[in-house]
């Protein structure tokens, strides 16, 4: 048993089993909003199976493309680019495996428990005490596998990916912790607004201090080596770290407007979210400069182009994000398909890209073989980046359809005919999306398990003065 462990622990084995989890639970999980999205619009389509119910497949959904799909895609990068940053290998794929087997144990008993209706009912933070567990044991295990990497590291300099990474795992422990109130095994909540505002302070952290933070170290890492051109800017990178650190740990309150918490909080609040330009900017201009001159370079690499399209997700859901902060805006936006248009772009277009971005771009290095399928991954990016977008459009417009009705006073059901068109369309957007899941799992899967020739990664980017 330990002999055919240490055998399967070869170098990159926790990137490669981070890949194909994200690629697989990616599947299951647009399956989940597919199906989701098809009872929107025949709501009596699966009558009487409670576990089928809406309420049900909903959190299923969204807890397995946050924890399932985008989290993984995001450590696989992690778990490559700091041994590669260091210098040095891995300080145990033995421990990396372990955390890979916890993770997806962690994602089946996610799927099974709220399946059966085992649900603690606050936003994502639905999951029952002991899933909570095995989450933060799982993260902390995480950190200690990087951070002791980082230890044994033979490149003195810290480039910026690494402190996203590091900070990305050990801040989303102690906010998970925190925000599922893991002391509290039954309930896993406070009571009354102090639980509200306990809620979005991690609810928003999953965007913040979780995807943002790992995406970001993958853009920083993949687009300079895919450009083969020196970062823009060392400094405004750190700049937008700290920014980053500084400001978004406290813009949750800006989804509790509507809600009685004190004044104070929510100014707060408000005046961060449109702060929030700082680290945005920061990290955009950084990417886009380097980039600027090498965009052909980007497009003919998949990788690059998935992480690239991802940065322009960021520019719009953040610029949205921040307008979605101010109480006239929300007015119109808050509790309507809006918001879930807005949430897709940016943890699928933003997030979800980056993650997909990052995973084609280290395939080869962790697999030592070519891309099985550049044709099936651009198929991919083209069903992925027209379902992101279509999804953008039409559920905005059924958001300020809502949005619109009701402050006209309108009584709710009789706006649902008017979205019906555009709950249909997000179905068919979803149908692309599903198959571009599909596919890409096929891909990663050839590539990671067919023999085939390995391949050298071009020596060039390999050369000391070409690292970011
Ligand atoms: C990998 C890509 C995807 C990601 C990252 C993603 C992410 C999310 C997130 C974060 C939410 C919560 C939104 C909110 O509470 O405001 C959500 C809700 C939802 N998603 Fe997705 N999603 C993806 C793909 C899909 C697909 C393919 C479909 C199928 C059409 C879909 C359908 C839905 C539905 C129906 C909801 C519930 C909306 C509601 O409550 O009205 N999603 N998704
Ligand atoms: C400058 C950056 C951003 C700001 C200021 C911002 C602001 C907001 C606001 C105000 C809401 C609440 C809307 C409402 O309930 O009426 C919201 C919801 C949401 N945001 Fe953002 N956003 C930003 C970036 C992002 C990014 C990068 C992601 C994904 C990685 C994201 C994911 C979400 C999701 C999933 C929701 C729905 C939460 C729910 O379930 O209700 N946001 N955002």
């Amino acid at each position: 048993m330990t002999d055919r462990f240490a055998k399967v622990a070869t170098e990159h084995a926790t990137a490669r089993g981070f890949c194909l989890t994200s690629a697989f639970w990616m599947m299951v999980a647009t399956f989940m909003g597919l199906l989701g999205a098809t009872e929107l619009v025949a709501p009596d389509l699966v009558r009487g199976v409670s576990w089928l119910s809406f309420g049900r497949i909903r959190p299923i959904h969204v807890n397995l493309v946050i924890f399932g799909f985008v989290g993984p895609g995001l450590f696989a990068a992690g778990f490559y680019i700091v041994p590669r940053m260091m210098r040095t290998p891995l300080f145990s794929e033995k421990l990396g495996l372990t955390t890979v087997a916890v993770w997806n144990a962690v994602l089946l008993a996610i799927t099974g428990s709220l399946a059966l209706g085992k649900t603690q009912g606050r936003e994502y933070a639905e999951m029952i005490w002991i899933i909570d567990v095995f989450i933060v044991a799982g993260l902390l295990l995480m950190f200690f596998n990087l951070a002791m990497t980082v230890k044994n590291r033979k490149e003195p300099v810290l480039y910026v990916s690494v402190w996203y990474i590091l900070a990305g795992v050990i801040l989303t422990a102690v906010t998970y912790a925190l925000g599922n109130v893991i002391w509290q095994p039954d309930t896993g909540a406070l009571v009354g607004i102090p639980d509200a505002i306990l809620l979005w302070f991690y609810g928003h952290n999953v965007f913040g201090l979780f995807m943002t933070p790992l995406a970001a170290a993958a853009a920083y890492y993949v687009i300079p080596r895919v450009c083969r051109a020196p970062l823009y800017s060392h400094t405004l990178s750190l700049l937008g770290f700290w920014a980053l650190i500084v400001v978004y740990t406290h813009i949750g309150t800006h989804h509790l407007l509507q809600v009685p918490v004190p004044t104070w909080l929510k100014v707060v609040a408000i005046v961060d979210s449109v702060a929030m330009i700082i680290p945005v900017m920061a990290f955009l201009i950084n990417i886009w400069y380097t980039a600027k001159g090498h965009l052909g370079e980007i497009h003919r690499d998949i990788g690059g182009k998935f992480v690239f399209t991802g940065t322009i997700m960021y520019f719009f859901v953040s610029i949205q994000g921040s307008m979605m902060a101010l109480p006239q805006v929300q007015r119109t936006t808050h509790f309507n398909n809006w918001v879930v248009g807005h949430a897709h772009i940016g943890v699928f277009g933003f997030a979800g890209m980056i993650a997909l971005g990052a995973l084609y771009y280290i395939l080869p290095a962790i697999s030592k073989k070519p891309l099985y399928s550049r044709f099936l991954a651009d198929l991919q990016y083209w069903l992925l980046l027209i379902g992101v977008t279509g999804f953008a459009v039409v559920l905005t417009i059924a958001g300020l359809i809502q949005g619109g009705a009701w402050l006209n006073g309108e009584t709710e059901y009789r706006v649902l005919a008017e979205i019906h068109p555009y709950y249909m369309a997000r179905g068919a957007l979803g149908v692309m999306i599903f198959s571009g899941a599909v596919l890409g799992f096929f891909n990663m899967l050839m590539t990671l398990v067919v023999k085939r020739r390995p391949v050298l990664i071009p020596a060039v980017s390999e050369r000391r003065g070409e690292l970011p």
